[in-house]
């Protein structure tokens, strides 16, 4: 079973607020199947959050990974650090690392590497400004985003990728169910007609989900599930989105 419900949690959290999530959590979630939820918290408390959710089958990733394995990189976590905590996937080129810590296609692509050294699932983010959407550049911009992303990887034996327009992102504005449901569907098209070799589990969307709108996005063919960052701060709001994914998928 693919992951298809991560929560993002950016630069938010504490051991008090990991305490209150996992009891929000657990006393709103009415499904047996939580295998294919994922939480990516700060990579300093996956330690801690592993130990608060238990063996309940959520899985713990990182936001991020360094490009480099080792060396001198002062301040960075690589993927095999995370994998080492236990840890079955991690965030790659998330707009907010394209735009405040300036990572190119390049660089996100030898993250996508990385990850795939050490068997971790890469989430490559990939999404439209409000300017290219304005212009009617959307598919051209997806598409360069995953053509550079992946043109020097032969060969993932995993990937999922997570479309996040960045003007839906915190915004509260999300593009129509049946735009992002198409956008998915050429998203799919160009990597399994451009990579065949590479295996894509699934097609998140991110941006302003939450459980008003879970049901609108899930229900369409080409949205897997969804890649949530403000909602997924509330234990029990998470809960009902997943209680919303697990009734329709
Ligand atoms: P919001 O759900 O807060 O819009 O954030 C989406 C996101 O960036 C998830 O990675």
């Amino acid at each position: 079973m693919s992951l298809r419900l991560i929560a993002n949690w950016k630069l938010n959290g504490s051991i008090e607020f990991n305490n209150q999530w996992a009891e929000d959590f657990f006393k709103n979630f009415s499904s047996k199947n939580s295998k294919s939820i994922g939480i990516a918290p700060v990579s300093i408390y996956i330690g801690h959050l592993k130990k608060v959710i238990g063996d309940c089958g959520i899985e713990i990733g990182a936001q991020n990974i360094c490009d480099k394995e080792f060396g001198e990189r002062t301040g960075e976590i690589s993927a095999s650090m995370i994998k080492d905590m236990g840890c079955k996937f991690s965030l790659i080129g998330h707009s907010e690392r394209r735009t405040f810590f300036h990572e190119s296609n390049k660089i996100i692509s030898q993250k996508l590497n990385q990850a795939n050294n050490n068997s971790l699932i890469p989430i490559l983010c990939i999404g439209e400004t409000a300017e290219e959407n304005k212009r009617n550049k959307t598919y051209d911009v997806l598409e360069s985003q995953i053509n550079e992303a992946l043109r020097d990887l032969n060969q993932l034996s995993s990937i999922i990728i997570a479309y996040e327009p960045v003007w839906a992102i915190g915004s509260g504005k999300i593009p129509s169910p049946e735009e992002i449901n198409s956008i998915h569907k050429m998203i799919k098209d160009v990597v399994q007609s451009r990579f065949p070799k590479i295996g894509l589990k699934s097609v998140l969307y991110g941006g302003s989900v939450n459980s008003d709108n879970a049901s609108s996005l899930f229900v369409l063919e080409h949205i897997d599930g969804a890649l949530v960052g403000g909602a997924s701060l509330n234990g029990k709001e998470f809960a009902q989105i997943a209680n919303i994914l697990s009734e329709l998928r």
